[in-house]
This record gives structure tokens, sequence and C-alpha cells, in this order.
């Protein structure tokens, strides 16, 4: 059974495979920013390591990409990613390290 450790908590949760990782952690009742649950506000990004997660669609893609967020799946929208196998580290300190209000100095969307 695929397993996630919450970092720097160190809370430790045995999952069913395709569990979201935000879905864990409010079951388990760990603490975590998030908005909208539905890759739209990218509040939710968390740095994985190990494991083996769902791969990253398209929407969150782009969402990471707005933000500046790294593309190479050591971050991951916690309202999207789904545990398939093994031991996911999760590292929560590292929703302090970022604002989705920052994205590239691109302009953006806004009016
Ligand atoms: S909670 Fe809004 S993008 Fe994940």
């Amino acid at each position: 059974m695929p397993q996630l450790i919450f970092q720097p908590l160190n809370v430790s949760v045995d999952v069913a495979p395709n569990t979201k990782i935000l879905v864990a952690a409010n079951r388990q009742k760990v603490s975590m920013r998030y908005g909208c649950a539905a890759c739209r506000c990218g509040t939710c990004g968390v740095k994985v390591a190990g494991g083996e997660l769902t791969p990253m669609r398209d929407e969150e893609r782009a969402l990471l990409q707005r933000m500046g967020l790294a593309l190479d799946g050591s971050v991951r929208l916690a309202c999207q990613a789904r545990v398939v196998d093994g031991s996911t580290v999760v590292d929560l300190d590292f929703q302090d390290t970022y604002s989705p209000d920052d994205g590239p100095a691109d302009g953006g969307d806004e009016p």
C-alpha cells in the first residue's frame, strides 16, 4: 500500500492507491495550505520526493509554470497529484517559499 510522509511533521499514513495528497492530508488532519482544490489557485504546491505519483496533467503543469515553479515533478499540486505506489515524502515547508500570486514577470492575464 502506498505511503505518504508529511514533513516536517513526520506524520506517515498508508493510503489507497489513487488517493490525492490533499485528501490524505485532510483525512489525517495534517495542516496544509490550499484553496480551490480544483487546480485553479495554486496555493497547494508541495515538494515531493520518492514514491510514484500520477503523471502531471496539462492543467497542473500550466499552473505551476505560471507561478514559476519547477516542472520536473519535484513540485506538485496536492489537489491534483495522486499516490500510485511506494513511499512519497511531502515537504510542507515548501508552501512557505512561494506565493501563488507571484508569477513570472510576463504580465500574466491581469486586466
Ligand atoms: S488548492 Fe487550488 S490549485 Fe490546489
